[in-house]
């Protein structure tokens, strides 16, 4: 792309805002923070544009409340809905984010009919596969965040464990983005040496357990709120990959047509992240405990979809 990306961001809230910053920060191109409050994205918009000598980056920041902004994008993103409150689970914003959901997909993707599309509302999984459904695109092009954010909790939580670098350490978490997702053991290392070698069962399974609840532990301690950092890094982590054509290998709910036996669903399964979006979903060869667990978390997403298709 010889002139600089375009990004558009719906939804200034604490998500929206902080995964601006960290793309402004990362130089990844022009963006336009969208919301329908006003003055919200405007006002977060000329804040962080005034950062830039500061920060040192020089990409346009604008704030806009309506979708004409939004035209031309590259890149799509959908932070917007209603998060979580203490006692609510991601399920429980179904219905209310799946119309703001599906009214932000039909503006944007008229607007910019060659983007890739985003999604981090929750239920992700489930509003991933609505975005796709009325974007009517292929699924190379509309994808969900939410394993990168789990994989991160999970590492975090590893290096706390080990006294590591959290830098060293790799893990791979996969299914949905609910309490059924399944953080891969097997696939956790140190420095390349499998978490094993360093922490016994009942502590792999504390960390385990605390991955998949790792949402709802931020969302109790901020009582009025969900997470928002973490989420924002993963998005810009999504962005760079996809501008900047690095064919990352990384964790993203995607569509799947047959892969892992699984059909006309949204799952986070590893993919091949650049250019064209979900270039490719890489399959691994799951154990039995591991098969079992993911087909619990398949379940746990298809319900929700199949309670919305008649609105699709
Ligand atoms: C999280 O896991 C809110 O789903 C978001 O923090």
């Amino acid at each position: 792309m010889n002139r600089r990306a375009r990004i558009t961001i719906v939804g200034a809230g604490a998500t929206g805002a902080t995964a601006a910053h960290w793309m402004a920060q990362a130089q990844l191109g022009d963006i336009v923070l969208q919301d329908i409050v006003e003055g919200l994205p405007q006002g977060k918009a000329l804040d962080l544009l005034q950062s830039g000598p500061i920060a040192g980056f020089s990409n346009r920041v604008v704030g806009a409340n309506d979708f004409e902004a939004t035209s031309g994008s590259d890149l799509l993103i959908v932070t917007a809905g209603v998060a979580r409150k203490p006692g609510m689970s991601r399920d429980d914003l179904l219905q209310t984010n799946l119309n703001i959901v599906r009214s932000v997909t039909e503006e944007l993707v008229r607007r910019s009919p060659d983007a890739i599309l985003i999604v981090l509302t929750n239920p992700v999984d489930v509003m991933t596969y609505v975005a796709w459904k009325v974007s009517g695109w292929p699924r190379e092009r509309v994808m969900g965040q939410s394993g990168i954010l789990d994989s991160a909790r999970f590492r975090a939580f590893i290096a706390q464990a080990v006294g590591v670098s959290m830098e060293d350490v790799t893990a791979l978490v996969l299914g949905g983005h609910g309490d059924a997702m399944v953080p891969l053991v097997r696939y956790a290392y140190v420095g390349g040496i499998p978490i094993d070698r360093f922490l016994d069962r009942p502590s792999i399974d504390a960390l385990v357990d605390r991955t998949r609840k790792g949402g709802g532990e931020i969302v109790s301690l901020l009582k009025t709120g969900s997470a928002f950092y973490a989420p924002g890094a993963a998005l810009a982590q999504m962005a760079d990959a996809i501008l900047r054509d690095k064919k990352r290998v990384l964790p993203v709910a995607a569509v799947l047509a047959g892969e892992y036996g699984e059909d006309d669903v949204v799952m986070g399964v590893p993919v091949v992240l650049g250019a064209g979006g979900v270039e490719r979903i890489i399959e691994l060869e799951l154990e039995p405990e591991e098969r079992e667990a993911f087909a619990r978390s398949v379940r746990s997403v298809r319900e929700p979809i199949a309670s919305v298709r008649h609105l699709l």
